[in-house]
């Protein structure tokens, strides 16, 4: 099967063409640039700026591939959590898609995409515990097949990525602010009681991370001469950043301290989740902030102490992409899973359904 992926859930324009299990191609257009100017995705502009690139796109995948519309078996598209506006413009290039090639159409739930994308770069090992940290959402799952997704706990105010981005621009650091963190924090070492843990003191799985932002944002308020005055737009990674040594250096301990509390805030719930979860042959790490490398290094250590496979993705594969929709397309259409021309966008906040419309006599 070939199927084409089309990822444009928040600000990155994707599509994708994988063929059984094996990426062949991807064309992915970030609007990370047009963003940072706002310090935050503005919906409007995403929903233009996807409408603009997504033709485009295709026409130069299929150039670079040798692929063409006929050679299409399949069109996956992300269908949500997302922002409406894009997701709407990625359904509606989908639909027209199927109706062009007459290939058999299925919307794909972003977040089990994501878990899912690991797959694309080594096998998985099921029945897994799934550990979705993205700017979005926080959640953690038991993942029974790549067709079974079971939430656990989830995050009841601010997503891990949340906590990064809004811990970040506290500092004036640029938007999305996790990558700048993790960069900074990696020249230091913690200082593991500088913030708390939230939310641990419980028997739960759920997640609380806007406490901690608040813990950030008293610390600097005792501690002003952290906060970064504005930056040129020109500033692209730490290495950029003009700062004295000194300052430099308390920067990075104190980010190196509020990156651990968050590292630590998830090792504790997968833990405790891996206690309960006796079947579970692997952690699946997974979403924008999978990227992070002290929480891949300490959930790596947490898996590894269990006795259980570690799947990360590699970093581009943890970002927003086309090519974990067309993998989790494919598994979804090898299954019997389709969507028809009513398929809906479903918004941040609504559950996604499994609305399949199921094909028998695959
Ligand atoms: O999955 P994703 O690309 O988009 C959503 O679906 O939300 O995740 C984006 C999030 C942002 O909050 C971004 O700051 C965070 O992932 N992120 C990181 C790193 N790279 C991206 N957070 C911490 N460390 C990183 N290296
Ligand atoms: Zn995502």
């Amino acid at each position: 099967m070939t199927v084409c992926g089309i990822e444009t859930s928040c600000d990155e324009t994707g599509i994708a063409l994988v063929r059984d299990g094996r990426e062949i191609g991807e064309k992915l257009a970030s609007q990370a640039a047009l963003h940072s100017v706002f310090g935050g995705v503005v919906p409007e502009i995403a929903s233009r700026e996807h409408l603009r690139v997504i033709e485009p796109l295709l026409e130069m995948l299929f150039q670079e591939t040798g692929v063409g519309h006929r050679d299409i078996t399949g069109i996956a598209v992300a269908r949500g959590p997302g922002l409406l506006g894009s997701l709407l413009v990625g359904l509606g290039f989908a639909k027209g898609l199927a109706l062009a090639t007459g290939a058999p159409l299925v919307g794909v739930n972003h977040l089990h995409a994501h878990l899912l994308a690991a797959g694309l770069e080594a096998k998985l090992e099921f029945p897994a515990l799934g550990v979705l940290v993205s700017g979005g959402h926080t959640h953690l799952y038991r993942i029974k097949s790549p067709l079974e997704f079971f939430l656990l706990g989830r995050t009841l105010d601010d997503a891990a990525g949340e906590a990064f981005d809004k811990g970040a621009k506290l500092l004036n650091l640029p938007y999305p602010g996790g990558r700048f963190i993790d960069e900074l924090a990696q020249e230091s070492e913690p200082l593991p009681k500088l913030f708390p843990t939230p939310y641990v003191d419980n028997d739960n799985l759920d997640f609380s991370f806007s406490g901690l932002k608040t813990a950030l944002l008293q610390y600097v308020n005792a501690h002003p001469e952290l906060k970064l005055g504005t930056l040129p737009v020109s500033v692209r990674s730490s290495k950029d950043l003009q700062l004295s040594p000194r300052l430099r250096e308390q920067l990075c301990q104190v980010l190196a301290s509020y990156n651990f509390s968050i590292a630590e805030t998830l090792r504790i719930k997968v833990e405790r989740a891996l206690c309960r979860e006796k079947m579970v042959r692997s952690v699946i790490l997974a979403g924008g902030v999978a990227a992070n490398s002290m929480i891949r290094r300490i959930l790596g250590t947490c898996a590894e102490r269990a006795g259980l496979l570690f799947s990360v993705p590699s970093l581009p594969l943890c970002a927003d992409n086309a090519r974990m929709i067309a993998y989790a397309g494919e598994i979804l259409l090898d299954h019997g899973r389709r969507h028809d021309s009513q398929l809906e966008a479903i918004p941040r906040g609504r559950k996604v359904p499994e609305d399949f419309l199921l094909c028998s006599g695959l």
